[in-house]
């Protein structure tokens, strides 16, 4: 199991989805999500909350996957050195 502090890796590349420019989405950083790259509540029980944002505008984003990038919630490339 787990550390409940820790975020898990959900998938070792990014989620290609598409936002809605003005639309608000929740980021899972936690790793437990069914419902990736976005928060569906599994979070509870571990110190990890999601992130809020907002999209800036329409079209296809890359979420990160791995949930160690430093550029939440986009993939930064730092899958490919985890
Ligand atoms: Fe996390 Fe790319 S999927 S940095
Ligand atoms: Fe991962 Fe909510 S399920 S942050």
């Amino acid at each position: 199991m787990p550390e409940p502090d820790e975020a898990v890796v959900a998938q070792t590349g990014p989620y290609q989805v598409e936002l809605t420019e003005g639309q608000e989405y929740w980021y899972c950083r936690c790793g437990r999500s069914k419902k990736q790259p976005f928060c569906d509540g599994s979070h509870q029980g571990t110190s990890i909350t999601p992130l809020k944002f907002t999209a800036d505008r329409s079209g296809t984003f890359n979420i990160c996957g791995c949930k160690a990038t430093d550029d939440e919630p986009f993939c930064d490339g730092t899958h490919n050195v985890i």
